[in-house]
């Protein structure tokens, strides 16, 4: 019998390794994540789960790469709320991320913390918000990109607050983070993934959390909306998907490791102890994620236009 081998072989997918794609700088919140879950994949992949840091454009470069890369299963990306808000952040976005991907499911909810440095004046988050007005043209707030969910957040800061400010743009918030730590930046916006351990560590002034309810990896931290400061909540997810195309049987097999490595004790653990969430079954598929994507970016949409902030 005569059979046809294309470039694709489902018996034997995956015979290689697979390159799991991170938008954002290596260290970083969406990195952790990745390279957390990307660790238990592979552990029943059988295949080792490569993580790969595609930096540059808030995260677009990477979707974008992704998006154009053989659809064979051996490259996939991981991203955030980024999908959701790119569309509406730049007028030429060279993908579209609702139907140029497959998708393979959603990973785990983020809470984000706002912090200042060290030694910033404001001591909670109604003191930020007089000192941010005050000194407003001197403000450092540092984010990684539009499209990055610092941006994101910095945006709805700045709403909140009324006012106006400067950015700093890093390539992630790993070095945004290492910009705060050395003070050569004000304010941060930053999921606990990352910055965890620096609150503990009590090397950055924490003002609350972006989420509706307080959290169980800081206990001790006021949400910000207890702390006076309301508007800002913000809470990152994760999806993952494959470039168009990318046939059945290879994203079956990501969908199974996906679920698995969101079963695994070890990476419940971890992302607990930073903050995160694995979400819940239902999320964690196909339809899960493409109808989140869609949801989340008809909500961005006029939130995005109202703000004004776009890119060429
Ligand atoms: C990162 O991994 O550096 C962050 O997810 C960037 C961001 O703020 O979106």
């Amino acid at each position: 019998l005569a059979c046809s081998l294309g470039a694709f072989a489902a018996d034997g997918y995956p015979s290689r390794p697979v390159t799991l794609v991170v938008p954002f700088a290596a260290g970083g919140p969406t990195d952790v994540v990745a390279r957390a879950v990307g660790a238990a994949m592979s552990r029943s992949l059988g295949q080792s789960v490569v993580i790969e840091n595609k930096l540059g454009a808030g995260g677009t470069l990477a979707a974008a790469y992704v998006a154009k890369a053989a659809p064979d299963g051996y490259t996939v990306l991981i991203h955030h709320n980024g999908m959701a808000t790119a569309p509406s952040l730049y007028r030429k976005l060279p993908f579209n991320a609702q139907t140029d991907f497959e998708f393979i499911g959603q990973v785990v909810d983020v809470p984000m913390t706002l912090l200042g440095r060290k030694n910033l004046p404001a001591n909670n988050a109604q003191e930020l918000a007089a000192w941010l007005k005050a000194n407003a043209a001197q403000v450092n707030l540092a984010h990684a990109g539009l499209g990055a969910v610092s941006h994101l957040c910095s945006m709805v800061l700045r709403q909140a607050v009324g006012v106006e400010l400067q950015t700093v743009p890093y390539q992630g918030t790993a070095p945004a983070m290492t910009a705060l730590l050395g003070g050569q930046v004000d304010v941060l916006c930053d999921q606990t993934t990352q910055t965890v351990q620096h609150i503990k560590a009590g090397t950055v002034k924490l003002y609350g959390t972006t989420t509706a309810q307080r959290i169980k990896a800081l206990p001790e931290a006021p949400t910000l909306a207890e702390a006076g400061l309301k508007g800002v909540e913000v809470v990152v997810w994760h999806g993952v998907y494959a470039p168009k195309g990318t046939p059945k049987e290879a994203l079956d097999k990501l969908n199974g490791a996906l679920r698995s490595a969101l079963k695994d004790p070890t990476v419940n653990a971890r992302m607990a102890e930073l903050g995160a969430e694995v979400v819940p079954e239902s999320k964690q598929t196909p339809e899960g994620l493409r109808s989140w994507l869609k949801a989340e970016t008809e909500r961005y949409a006029p939130m995005i236009k109202a703000a004004g902030v776009y890119a060429d």
